[in-house]
């Protein structure tokens, strides 16, 4: 089956779907996005995407392209047109196209450029390496200051990402200053006895939708919840570790640059929080 595609309010073959060459997002990363999973064909958290949309496009003076309803149906027909019962929807919005390369931003007027596309993984929820964990490296992060805004310039992850891979290992955690910031793509979590710790909430990560839904439900469940730095010594200690994110949704993470953490394999606060993630998401998915 061709998927279809969104752009600029029209869905199309992705083959005939295009978008200009001097589109502000292709020349300058000048654009924003969002991704949202998709579990019984139904959006989970998209509530919470949307606001994070707004807060990036208001943090680099981009209008909004349409309204909440639009985008929600939208992402609803995306859903409907490619059959999806378990993936992911990718929504990036730029500044769109002035017609010409220049550093100064275009007029405020401007259209901006839509586009939306699914991702169909039937097994999104029951992912093989969520039984096995991830193995992870630490690599320096290098990526600018402002982490905070879901922008596209993902060069600096995908790099680390490709240092994972060529490690054998499958991600790489960020550290700054001697602390971890941040997964490639995903929020960073250690687990000692009954507190889980957290980088707290600055410019220096993005402000994961799944880490604000995972600390409420850890939080509902009694655990104790502390935002703060820690070290890779410190995770590589802790008992257990796990990262989340909309496409890995709570993620084990059994190896640091080496060392096992805990047991090695993933650990039961991880499992359970999954577990209650999945289970409470899908009740509110919609
Ligand atoms: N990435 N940190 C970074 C750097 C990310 O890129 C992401 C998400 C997260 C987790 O955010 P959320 O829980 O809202 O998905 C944290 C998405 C999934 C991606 O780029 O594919």
């Amino acid at each position: 089956m061709t998927r279809t595609v969104y752009v600029n309010g029209q869905y199309l073959p992705e083959h005939e779907a295009t978008v200009s060459i001097f589109d502000r997002g292709f020349l300058m990363a000048d654009g924003v996005y969002e991704v949202t999973s998709v579990l019984d064909g139904k959006l989970i958290d998209f509530e919470g995407h949307i606001k994070r949309l707004h807060r990036s496009l208001s943090e680099l003076d981009m209008p909004r392209p349409c309204s909440d309803e639009d985008l929600l149906a939208m992402h609803r027909e995306l859903v409907r047109l490619n059959s999806i019962d378990q993936g992911m929807i990718y929504l990036q919005v730029t500044r769109g196209n002035p017609g010409d390369r220049s550093f100064v931003f275009p007029a405020a007027d401007l259209a901006p450029t839509i586009v939306a596309f699914t991702q169909d993984i039937p097994n999104l929820a029951d992912a093989p390496a969520a039984k096995t964990g991830f193995r992870v490296i630490s690599i320096p992060d290098l990526r600018w200051s402002r982490r905070d805004i879901k922008t596209v310039q993902l060069l600096y992850p995908s790099m680390g990402k490709m240092a994972a891979k060529k490690a054998g290992v499958d991600d790489s955690w960020f550290v700054e200053d001697g602390t971890v910031t941040e997964g490639t793509s995903n929020n960073a979590y250690i687990v000692k006895g009954n507190r889980i710790i957290t980088r707290q909430l600055t410019s220096d990560i993005l402000h994961g939708i799944t880490r604000a839904a995972v600390l409420r439900f850890a939080a509902e469940a009694q655990f104790e919840v502390e935002e703060r730095p820690f070290t890779i010594e410190e995770a590589q200690n802790a008992d257990e570790a796990f990262s989340t994110a909309a496409s890995i949704f709570v993620m084990p993470v059994v190896e640091i640059d080496g060392k096992p953490v805990g047991s090695g394999k993933p650990g039961p606060v991880a499992i359970r929080l999954r577990e209650l993630y999945l289970d409470e998401m899908r009740k509110a998915a919609v």
